[in-house]
């Protein structure tokens, strides 16, 4: 099969695991017959420096030309001083408005290889870990309005700064259906997180989880507060299987749920609307104090071609290649910086990428 796949490689330490995961695709195609042909896509700090402009709507249009896109990580101090319209990460929020992701899937799994890795306690380890987190992408508070006025209080000038959270009853329903759908291929629980005794918007997302969950009976279905969840994954992750949740909460519980697992360097994600042209990417940032020392952990980014493989392209066969020939190199006791321990072998970016490809 002949694949278009939009690169973006982005800032900092993050074209150091694009290239790696560039490699693995294309043995994979060479593997299987199939041609991978990419086009760079400027986006987030690289486009600011080339065309003073986070993500410029020429680049959305190849995007969206594409067949999927696989992202390596935006943003970092060189560009921190822009005001916030202007900044990488407004790129980054472009892309998923102008290609309507409005679906996350974050997994949160343990690799076996990793447990001691997790600061967790081993009898919490030991009961298993195996989520994936649906996140919200294009709506809330995110892409509500924001702005910072003067204001009068008492005599005094100073300012006052408005973020606006707005969801709709179809936002909610067709991420609902995705979340129950993908509860219905996995262990058909759901719990739905949201913070119901105090915003609006959280109780309309309720009312609408409640009304979608009447289509699946089969799934056990449960609502939690964000708080309590947070505590909760830390405390017994084990009881979860599939997370339903708005833009910013599933932002903080993913996080959250990839550091519990051992590395956040180890994390990929899957972002989808209504069609399969997807944007694939770890979860991690551009790692700016890594930079140029082929030290960063490529895995979640090769983690996340192979879910492109899986999600977009129908190759199911390939993504397990990808997936498995990492598991070898994790048993046979090769790492990278950020999940070295003791007796273990570190390997750079680069050297990672090479065992990588020689398992496959
Ligand atoms: C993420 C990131 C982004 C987000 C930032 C960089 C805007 O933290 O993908 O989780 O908050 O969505
Ligand atoms: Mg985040």
């Amino acid at each position: 099969m002949k694949k278009n796949i939009a690169l973006m490689r982005g800032d900092y330490s993050s074209p150091e695991i694009v290239a790696q995961a560039v490699r693995v695709l294309d043995k994979i195609a060479e593997k299987y017959g199939h041609e991978f042909v990419y086009t760079d896509i400027a986006m987030g700090g690289n486009a600011i420096d080339k065309y003073g402009d986070p993500f410029p709507d020429q680049e959305l249009e190849k995007c969206l030309a594409s067949d999927s896109v696989l992202l390596g990580a935006v943003g970092g101090p060189k560009w921190d001083h822009l005001p916030g319209d202007q900044r990488p990460e407004k790129g980054l929020l472009k892309m998923r408005g102008g290609m309507k992701l409005f679906a996350n899937t974050r997994p949160a799994k343990i690799w076996p290889q990793l447990a001691s890795a997790s600061p967790l306690k081993e009898e919490i380890v030991a009961k298993g870990i195996d989520f994936v987190v649906l996140r919200e992408l294009t709506g809330g508070i995110y892409f509500g309005e924001h702005r910072t006025e003067e204001t009068e209080c008492e005599g005094k000038t100073e300012k006052r700064s408005v973020d606006i959270m707005t969801y709709t009853e179809h936002e909610i329903e067709r991420i609902g259906r995705v979340a129950f759908e993908t509860a219905m291929k996995r262990g058909k629980k759901l719990c739905s997180v949201d913070k119901a005794n105090v915003l609006d918007s959280s109780r309309l997302w309720r009312s609408v989880m409640h009304r979608v969950k009447e289509d699946y009976p089969e799934v056990e279905y449960s609502d939690m507060l964000v708080d309590n969840c947070a505590m909760q994954i830390c405390r017994d992750p084990s009881q979860f299987d599939v997370i339903v949740t708005e833009n910013m909460f599933g932002d903080i519980l993913t996080d959250e749920a990839s550091e519990i697992t051992g590395s956040i360097g180890m994390v990929p994600s899957s972002s989808l609307g209504a069609t399969t042209c997807g944007v694939y990417e770890p979860i991690h940032g551009s790692a700016p104090d890594l930079a140029g020392k082929d030290i960063i952990n490529p895995i979640a980014c090769i983690l996340s071609a192979a879910m492109m493989l899986r999600y977009s392209f129908d190759m199911p066969a390939e993504a397990d290649d990808i997936e498995a020939a990492i598991s070898r190199v994790l048993d046979a006791g090769k790492r990278t910086a950020d999940i070295m321990s003791e007796g273990m072998e570190c390997l750079s970016c680069s050297g990672m990428g090479d065992a990588i490809l020689a398992e496959l």
